[in-house]
């Protein structure tokens, strides 16, 4: 298992997206947020803009969906070419049913869950996603604090992967930096979103490569 290192660019620069793409070109995806200020308190773009830039991505975009309207516009994002749709639980009449909907657009199709929601829903369901989205800060806003207790739900995530032998990527999102990744690697992530550990780095590249690095020592560490 090797680790993923998604920058969100929830902390580059809006009006430069093209060349702020250019400075993390070592990443494994990158991760969209599109927030609707009304699943989450904040706001950012949405379906035109990622659209647009998805024609000009280095690397797959891995889009998170913090939006209420996700059955009616998760698919579009798929359709737009859209490497993996990542949606939240909490905003879907069907998570399953969504999930089949995105793939059959052809993206991998993921299903996110906010700190004080339960892994149990999900966990029968695995098998009919390509990620699990365990997210360690309240979604929203980037530059949070890591919240220790959502940890337990990603090794209970890893858990089940490794019982049933699933192929589904386990994402961790929020407050993930160089002096958490390795632990948190070490719970069972083996995909880390990272935002502002990335985009404040002088050197991003270096930065990216020094978390994937830190991320397969925990990996490795595992028992
Ligand atoms: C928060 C977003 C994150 C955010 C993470 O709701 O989903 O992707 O950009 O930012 P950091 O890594 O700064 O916590
Ligand atoms: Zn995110």
């Amino acid at each position: 298992m090797a680790a993923r290192i998604n920058p969100s660019i929830l902390s580059a620069d809006f009006v430069n997206f093209q060349s702020e793409f250019s400075t993390i070109q070592n990443a494994d995806l990158i991760h969209v947020d599109v927030m609707d200020n009304n699943f989450v308190p904040n706001l950012t773009f949405g379906l035109p803009m990622v659209s647009r830039m998805q024609q000009i991505t280095p690397k797959p975009l891995d889009v998170h969906l913090m939006i209420n309207e996700v059955d009616t516009w998760a698919v579009g994002y798929a359709e737009a070419g859209c490497f993996s749709v990542t949606f939240h639980a909490e905003s879907s009449q069907n998570p399953v049913a969504l999930a089949k909907r995105i793939r059959a657009a052809g993206a991998r199709a993921g299903v996110a869950i906010k700190p004080n929601t339960s892994l149990d829903g999900i966990l029968d369901e695995l098998a009919e996603f390509d990620q699990l989205l365990v997210m360690t800060v309240e979604p929203g806003f980037g530059g949070q604090s890591l919240i220790e207790s959502t940890l337990e739900k990603v090794s209970a995530a890893r858990r089940r992967i490794e019982s049933e032998q699933l192929d589904v990527w386990l994402q961790v999102d929020g407050g993930i930096d160089e002096s958490n990744i390795q632990r948190v690697a070490e719970f069972g992530a083996d995909t880390f979103v990272a935002g502002s550990a990335v985009f404040k780095a002088d050197d991003r590249a270096k930065q990216i490569e020094n978390l994937r690095n830190l991320a397969n020592l925990g990996l490795s560490h595992r028992h």
